[in-house]
């Protein structure tokens, strides 16, 4: 479970071409708000490819290296896609607060991608904020949660694990 509000937490944040201006303003915001933000790119405009930087901002979720992350990319599904490969890792493309904050309350999402050619800079800003500081709820969703990952879980294993 991810806890709100850890002063100096590490955040990795990271875009391709397409969210990359986004990424710079709210790589600039999470610094303002007393966040480490490690910047994994890309670095300028030009055209590149996102699982490059969604594979090692996942990885370092999975592993535990940091409790959290951001991806921006077009409509955010190609870095979704990347990132819920990744065991324990639960990537919410958010388009508003409101989705952002029922991320966190019922999802327990850990890594926030925004779909940067959908939402203004503005829109952008509130949805971070609402992700980072509405807590998971847990009760009947811990459970669900939980039943995501199957191999662990008797209930929901795959047969013959
Ligand atoms: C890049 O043109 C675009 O395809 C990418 O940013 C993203 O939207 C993919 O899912």
């Amino acid at each position: 479970m991810v806890d709100v509000a850890r002063p100096g937490e590490r955040i990795p944040i990271a875009s391709d071409h397409a969210g990359y201006a986004l990424k710079e303003r709210l790589r600039a915001a999470l610094a303002a708000m007393g966040y480490q933000a490690e910047d994994i790119g890309t670095h300028g405009p030009a055209s590149t490819d996102y699982p490059d930087y969604a594979h090692p901002l996942a990885q370092q979720v999975a592993d535990g290296t940091v409790a959290r992350g951001v991806l921006l990319c077009g409509t955010g599904l190609g870095m979704s896609y990347v990132a819920n490969r990744y065991p324990g890792v639960r990537a919410a493309v958010a388009w508003s607060p409101e989705v952002a904050a029922l991320a966190r309350q019922h999802n327990d999402a850990n890594v926030l991608v925004l779909p940067a050619r959908f939402v203004s800079d503005e829109d952008a800003l509130a949805i971070l904020h609402a992700w980072l500081d509405t807590p998971f709820e847990g009760g009947r969703h811990e459970r669900r949660v939980h039943k995501i990952e199957r191999d662990d879980d008797p209930a929901t294993a795959p047969e013959g694990t």
